[in-house]
């Protein structure tokens, strides 16, 4: 009876319509033991101007409050012989420290080089045909002219930019769902990630697809009647792909520990050996990547789950996950390099509204998106190197866990003075939560 209750309590109809005011109302005086300071919490978390507030409010649907990344910079980046200093949000404490000293490695040893691979996205029309395929074949190639010209006016400007529907190609499934088949098209978007661009024009294909078929004179009735099941983009971009690379003689590798260079250099290829060997580590290993690269996509407003989901999907190529980082020795050099797909923008979106991401870009001077791509890749390089470099060296905890002395000291709400203190006291000193709380209590009595 109690749960009951309990459940139709916390059950609303129509909340999106309700104003921001009624729907924090609603939601914390259900959920929250004291109401008032849940309330409280979600106004200290919005922006003091109001236009700015507004501009996040209409970005999603029951919007509250904001919720904070910090954003950080990482300098002294040499891209293509120019310097850069990368706008990253992040959570993780690490992530700044890593970029700044792969960053600084790389900057006395000639810096990154990129190149783009390629910048094509994809976008599928799922659709059943129960009929004859040598049918289906001649009615997609008799109906290519039509469904570009019934795309015209939501391609128009990206013509006018260079860009747009670059092939209409149909793949026969029928071997994995019978009746199965697909437009497969891919696209130019420039400087736009393209996601509502390519899913307005997949929309308008199944239309044209519908109707083409019904007044196609070589279909059977069975035949004419084509199910359209969905019309979507594919964040499968494998030929959306960038290469960041760096390369420096053996022997000015390490600088800074025991290994000598050329033992530090067989470990770091034995590290990606194993995540190409190994599942469980190349995850970790991609993950590593996946830090800086999020950061970056973040910080300019981009999709990082899409992001996500191509960089593994592309890990996976072979068959089974690996690297996305690979590195050789040729010669007595050593080549290090990242080849990872991203379907990033510098236009559309939210690239242009958010403050904050307006601000990341200017920072990177504008880039087109092809240059993000560039950026992105090089800071997921910088810290797969910054991690591959600490595991096989003094281990991943000493850096990280000096990073999180900070997140330590604020659970147990340090004063300033104590986490002065604490800060000097690690420097020689190994931290974990025990070893902090036991040093505070001391300070503390
Ligand atoms: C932690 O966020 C990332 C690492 O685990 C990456 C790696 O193991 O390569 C340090």
């Amino acid at each position: 009876m109690k749960e009951k209750e309990n459940r139709s309590n916390k059950w609303v109809k129509g909340f999106s319509k309700l104003s921001k005011e009624q729907k924090i109302d609603w939601v914390t005086t259900r959920y929250f033991h004291s109401p008032d300071s849940a309330k409280k919490l979600l106004e200290n978390y919005w922006n003091k101007d109001s236009n700015v507030q507004l501009l996040h409010d209409e970005f999603i649907e029951n919007a509250v409050s904001n919720f904070y990344l910090p954003l950080g910079v990482a300098p002294n980046f040499i891209i293509n012989q120019q310097a850069f200093t990368i706008p990253m949000a992040t959570e993780e404490s690490s992530v700044l420290a890593a970029a700044g000293k792969s960053a600084k490695f790389w900057a006395s040893r000639g810096g990154f080089s990129t190149k783009i691979i390629g910048t094509e996205k994809i976008g599928q029309v799922h659709f059943m045909f129960n009929g004859n395929t040598h049918k289906i074949k001649n009615f997609i190639a008799s109906i290519q002219s039509v469904l570009r010209s019934e795309t015209d006016a939501i391609t128009a400007n990206m013509r006018a930019r260079g860009g747009g529907i670059t092939t209409i190609e149909l793949c026969d499934k029928t071997d994995a769902i019978a009746n199965y088949y697909q437009l497969h098209i891919t696209f130019e978007t420039i400087d736009s990630m393209g996601a509502n661009f390519i899913n307005s024009c997949l929309e308008q294909f199944g239309t044209t697809l519908k109707q083409e078929a019904l007044r196609y004179d070589a279909f059977s009735d069975e035949e004419k009647n084509i199910e359209i099941v969905m019309c979507i983009l594919s964040n499968h971009v494998p030929q959306c792909v960038v290469r960041a690379e760096v390369s420096c003689p053996v022997e000015q590798l390490n600088d800074d520990n025991e290994l000598s260079p050329q033992a530090f250099c067989e470990k770091f290829i034995r590290a990606i050996d194993i995540a190409n060997a190994d599942i469980h580590r190349a995850v970790t290993h991609n993950k590593g990547i996946m830090n800086g690269v999020d950061a970056v996509v973040i910080a300019t407003g981009n999709d990082f789950r899409a992001v996500e989901a191509g960089a593994h999907a592309y890990a996976s190529s072979s068959g089974s996950y690996k690297s996305l980082t690979h590195a050789t020795v040729e010669n007595g050099v050593f080549r290090y390099w990242i080849e990872i797909p991203l379907a990033l923008g510098t236009v559309g979106g939210i690239t242009k509204l958010h403050p904050m991401v307006q601000w990341s870009l200017e920072l990177l001077g504008n880039p087109s998106s092809k240059q993000l791509m560039e950026v992105a890749a090089v800071a997921g390089l910088a810290q797969n190197f910054a991690a591959l470099r600490s595991l096989i060296t003094s281990g991943i905890q000493k850096g990280h866990m000096k990073m999180h002395l900070m997140n330590i000291l604020n659970q147990f709400k340090a004063s300033q003075t104590e986490k002065q203190q604490l800060i000097e006291y690690f420097k020689n000193h190994t931290v974990s939560f025990s070893a902090v709380e036991n040093e505070l209590l001391k300070i503390r009595s």
